[in-house]
C-alpha cells in the first residue's frame, strides 16, 4: 500500500485540507495525525474492521484497548454509560487536553476497539489538526500512538513514516508534538479514581478537582513488584526500550557525573558505542562522545518533548551502552520517569 503524506500548517488551517483524510476514515481506512501528546494512528472507532486494521498495522496485541478521540465533550454520552459527576468536572477542567478518561462503555462501541473490555477510553485532544480531523471525518477516531508496537511513541511525522509507511493510507505531518508524552489516563469506572498512566496532568492537578485520586501502584513503582499488574493493559507490555542497555543514575549531579564519566571511559576504551542522556544544566560535566541533551530542567516540556526522539536516535546511532540522569524532582517526574524506567528495564543505580 502506498502511504500518502500531507503537510498541514497548524497556524493556517483550512477545512478542505481534511476532506480526503475524512473520507479515508469514513471508508474504514487509517490516517496518522498529530496531537499535543504524540502522533495517533486513527481509524473509525465504531467500525470493528478499522480497529482490526489498527492492530495489524502496529503489530499490537489485540487485548490492548484503543483510545477514542472526540471533538465535543458531550459526545461521551454517546460512547459511555453510568457517567459519574466527576467525569464532567474533569472534562470541564482538562479538556480539550492531554487527559484520557476510562468509563463504562455504551453498546455502540465495539469490543474490537476496547480490547474485549466493558470500559472505553475517551480523549478530547487540544491539537487543532486533531480536532479538525475528528470534526471533518464525522467519526469518533480510535487512535493508539502511531508507532510499531514496542517502539517509543512518535513525536514527529518522520517517526511515523519510519514505523508505518506502506502499512496505512495517510500520514498528516503537523510538525513536532508539544508535550511528547502520552496523555494521563484516569479510570473512573471503579470505586475510586485511579491514574493508570502518568502524563502532563498530574495527581495533584486531578486532586484539585476531585479528592482521593491515586496512582495505580504499578505505574510509579521504581522496580517491578511481584504480583502487581498494571491496570491499563498497555502498561504491562515492554515499551520504549532502545536496543542498547540504559542505566539510570540517581544522586547529586556532581556524583552522578563522576560515576557516569568513569563508566563511560571504561566502556569507550573497550570500543563500545556509549552515550549519556542529560539536561542542559549538567551537559558540560560529561566526557563522552555521544551526549544527548534533553533540554533544561526549568522548561519541563523541553525534556518531555525530546525524550522519545532521543530514545529513537540511540538506535539509529547504534549506541549499545547508555547512562541517563534521573528527573526525580520535576513537576512531571512521574510521567518522565515512568517512560525512562521502562526504557531502562528498571535498571537504576544510586550513587
Ligand atoms: O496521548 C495519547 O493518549 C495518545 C494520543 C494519540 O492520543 N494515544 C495513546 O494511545 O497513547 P495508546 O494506545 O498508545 O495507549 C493507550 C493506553 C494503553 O496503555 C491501553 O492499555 C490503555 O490506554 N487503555 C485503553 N483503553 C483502556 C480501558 N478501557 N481500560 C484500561 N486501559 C485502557
Ligand atoms: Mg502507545
Amino acid at each position: 500500500m502506498e502511504t500518502k503524506v500531507i503537510k498541514i500548517d497548524r497556524n493556517n488551517i483550512k477545512k478542505e485540507e481534511f476532506a480526503e483524510a475524512g473520507e479515508i476514515l469514513r471508508n474504514g481506512g487509517l490516517v496518522a495525525f498529530p496531537t499535543e501528546t504524540v502522533y495517533g494512528l486513527g481509524g473509525d472507532g465504531l467500525n470493528p474492521n478499522a480497529s482490526k486494521k489498527i492492530y495489524a498495522a502496529k503489530g499490537r496485541p489485540s487485548d490492548n484497548p484503543l483510545i477514542i478521540h472526540i471533538a465535543d465533550a458531550d459526545d461521551i454520552r454517546k460512547l459511555a454509560v453510568n457517567i459519574p459527576e466527576t467525569a464532567w468536572k474533569l472534562a470541564e477542567k482538562f479538556w480539550p487536553g492531554p487527559m484520557t478518561m476510562i468509563l463504562n462503555k455504551a453498546d455502540i462501541v465495539p469490543k474490537e476497539t476496547t480490547g474485549g473490555l466493558d470500559t472505553v477510553a475517551i480523549r478530547l485532544p487540544s491539537d487543532e489538526i486533531a480536532r479538525n480531523l475528528i470534526r471533518e471525518s464525522r467519526c469518533f477516531i480510535a487512535a493508539p500512538s502511531a508507532n510499531s508496537s514496542g517502539r517509543p511513541s512518535p513525536t514527529k511525522a518522520e517517526h511515523v513514516i519510519e514505523d508505518l509507511s506502506g502499512k496505512i493510507d495517510m500520514i498528516i505531518d503537523g510538525g513536532s508534538c508539544d508535550i511528547g508524552l502520552e496523555s494521563s489516563i484516569i479510570d473512573l469506572s471503579g470505586e475510586k479514581p485511579l491514574i493508570l498512566r502518568p502524563g502532563f496532568i498530574t495527581r495533584e492537578d486531578f486532586d484539585a478537582v476531585t479528592a482521593g485520586v491515586e496512582y495505580d501502584r504499578a505505574v510509579i513503582a521504581k522496580t517491578p513488584e511481584k504480583n502487581v499488574v498494571a491496570k491499563a493493559p498497555g502498561m504491562k507490555y515492554r515499551h520504549y526500550a532502545p536496543k542498547g542497555n540504559i542505566t539510570i543514575v540517581e544522586g547529586e549531579p556532581r556524583n552522578v557525573a563522576e560515576y557516569i564519566n568513569r563508566c563511560v571511559s571504561e566502556s569507550e576504551s573497550k570500543g563500545v558505542r556509549t552515550a549519556v542522556i542529560c539536561s542542559d544544566e549538567n551537559r558540560d560535566r560529561y566526557k563522552c562522545e555521544n551526549v544527548y541533551d534533553l533540554g533544561s530542567r526549568k522548561h519541563e516540556l523541553d525534556i518531555t518533548s525530546h525524550l522519545f526522539d532521543v530514545l529513537r536516535q540511540l538506535d539509529s546511532d547504534e549506541i549499545s551502552v547508555i547512562f541517563a540522569e534521573s528527573f526525580d524532582e520535576l513537576r512531571l517526574s512521574q510521567a518522565i520517569m515512568n517512560r525512562l524506567r521502562k526504557a531502562a528495564g528498571y535498571n537504576t543505580i544510586r550513587v
